[in-house]
């Protein structure tokens, strides 16, 4: 690394300006920053007093040369970047000569390295001198914001600083799982990782052993490494993901989504995973210098950048134990369009679409059905315990599912209606339809247009009760209009699901209820309909047992 030296005026105005200490959290993410740049294996961070009375990080990298101390508080003072074209392709944390200037100008500092210290405080330095000689860099921060009364006001309550100090660290844990973290909270330890390199300890010094035996390795393409979690395990918010680029954790509310959008069918809603994620990028394709705070970053191939990490978690995510009860291959379509021809008499009639069940089929069961309760909830036994069961989302799941099959097949299954059903709809409508026409057809839905505002129906999905063709063919089509791409076609495929599946409320008979409940077994992520509603609830035996006190 070259030597401490001031940026050129060109570059420094080149960086992004803005406020760099925030909070303690702040001070503590940019200390750890220079350590990791300076390939320390241990580095310890002691808070006192949320972080306002003291914060002290020690490391074992590289140093400081003692000549260049006190040059490393000065603005713009850095020895990672030296010309313009370097902040092209950053590959250090740190790039802007101001971390340690801007912590200076709002604490009492000391910094000790190379058997050398200095003490700043509010950005005068008050002694240089000799110190320690030890390995690495030590910095303590003492009084944080105590010259700048209103700082201090904007800061939230104890705990909320210090959790925000544990983020920071357990982040840089995860990522870095090469280096020693030792993290004390007035004295206590609050977050101590090995440092040996492996990624689940890691996980188990910041979330605990039980998180890190149910997290997944993200094994596949190159590029993406980390670990995210099995569906079961989730979180009520999304404060577990962790994102990060070249091992620089970042927030980017696009990347979360589409980490998420994995998670689809397999997570209820308002469920989060847990994740550490990181996406190792050719530095020229990521820029880094866009927020004060390097908390974001730019790509210069957002979208290739994004599948990737979709590829490598779905990967992961494939490798988990599927949420479903039992593994068996999908109907075909062939015997759901059976299926129908055992029905055709009575379609339309307030008749279930549901195909009967064959023997061979009944056997492999593993949800016994015990009844039907309150409006729409089928009861039933399993070998987890007790399953009650929404009978209108786990038929919309189960639709759904095969009507994506049909369209991932291109094979088809439409029942022709005897009286053409006309339906108004907009103009707009009609030609999402038009775009889409081979596709709806394979889905089961035919039509011929009529008029500017009019289509003629003249067939639709084989499962579909033919007096819910009029509303069915308004939503899919509107769901078609409003979204691109193959979502589209997949929230058309819901909106005929939805219109296809029995209703709650609709009464289901005993043989009725083991169909829907051997369909949903083997339906891949049966957890939610495609809506993300949950399709069922499981009542433990162990939970039944603790209940009625049977367990000893
Ligand atoms: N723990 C450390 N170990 C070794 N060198 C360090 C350490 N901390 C700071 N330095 C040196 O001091 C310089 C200034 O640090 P500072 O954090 O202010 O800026 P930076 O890391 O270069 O950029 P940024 O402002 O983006 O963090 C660094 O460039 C580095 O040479
Ligand atoms: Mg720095």
């Amino acid at each position: 690394m070259s030597p401490i030296h001031l940026l050129a005026p060109e570059v420094a105005d080149a960086i992004a300006a803005g406020e760099v200490i925030e909070r303690p959290a702040s001070v503590v993410k940019e200390l750890v920053e220079n350590a990791i740049d300076a390939d320390a294996r241990r580095i310890s961070i002691d808070v006192r007093g949320a972080g306002r009375t003291s914060i002290r990080v020690g490391d074992d990298g590289g140093g400081i040369p003692a000549d260049e101390l006190p040059l490393a508080f000065v603005r713009h003072a850095t020895s990672k970047v030296t010309a313009l074209s370097d902040l092209d392709a950053i590959t250090s944390l740190g790039f802007r000569g101001e971390a340690l200037a801007s912590i200076a100008a709002v604490a009492d500092v000391e910094c000790a390295s190379s058997g050398a210290r200095v003490h700043i405080r509010a950005g005068e330095v008050l002694e240089r001198g000799a110190g320690p000689l030890l390995t690495g860099v030590t910095v303590e921060v003492r009084d944080l914001f105590a010259n700048v009364p209103a700082r201090l006001k904007f800061l939230k309550s104890d705990a909320t600083e210090v959790a925000a100090i544990k983020d920071v660290v357990a982040a840089f844990a995860l990522l870095h799982p090469h280096v020693r973290f030792q993290l004390t909270i007035d004295g206590r330890s609050a977050i101590s990782s090995a440092g040996d390199g492996d990624r689940r300890r890691a996980f188990a010094s910041v979330h605990g052993a039980a998180v890190a035996a149910e997290m997944l390795d993200i094994v596949g393409p190159p590029l993406v490494t980390g670990m995210v979690s099995q569906p079961r395990l989730s979180r009520g918010s999304r404060d577990g993901i962790v994102l990060a680029v070249n091992g620089r954790p970042i927030t980017s509310r696009p990347l979360a989504y589409a980490l998420e959008e994995c998670y689809q069918g397999r997570l209820e809603r308002g469920r989060h995973p847990l994740a550490a994620v990181d996406i190792e990028i050719d530095a020229a394709f990521v820029d880094v210098n866009v927020h004060p705070a390097k908390r974001e970053v730019r790509f210069r191939e957002e979208g290739a950048v994004f599948a990737a990490l979709q590829r490598a978690v779905r990967s992961a995510l494939g490798a988990s134990e599927p949420v479903r009860y039992q593994t068996s291959p999908p109907l075909s379509v062939v015997a759901a369009a059976r299926g129908y021809e055992a029905q055709r008499g009575v379609h339309g009639a307030a008749v279930l679409p549901l195909e009967v069940a064959s023997p061979s089929e009944d056997s492999r069961a593993m949800l016994r059905p015990i009844g039907q309760f309150g409006p729409g909830y089928l009861v039933a036994e399993g070998p987890q315990g007790l399953v009650l069961v929404d009978q209108h989302a786990a038929h919309e799941r189960v639709l759904y599912n095969r009507l994506l099959e049909r369209l991932r097949t291109g094979l088809g299954a439409s029942q022709a209606l005897l009286m053409p059903q006309a339906v108004d709809v907009e103009p707009a409508l009609i030609a999402a339809a038009a775009d889409h026409r081979a596709d709806l057809a394979t889905l089961g839905l035919e039509y011929e247009e009529f008029g500017p505002r009019s289509l003629r129906i003249t067939a639709v999905p084989v499962e579909m009760p033919a007096g819910r063709a009029t509303a069915a063919v308004q939503e899919t089509l509107t769901a078609l209009s409003e979204t691109r791409g193959d979502q589209g076609m997949h929230r058309a495929a819901a909106a005929l699901a939805c219109h296809s599946a029995v209703r709650f409320g609709d009464v289901l008979d005993i043989a009725e209820q083991r169909r829907l409940l051997s369909d949903l077994e083997s339906a891949d992520e049966s957890v939610t309909c495609p809506h993300g509603r949950p399709t069922r609830l499981i009542v433990e035996w162990q939970e039944l047992k603790r209940h009625f006190r049977r367990n000893y």
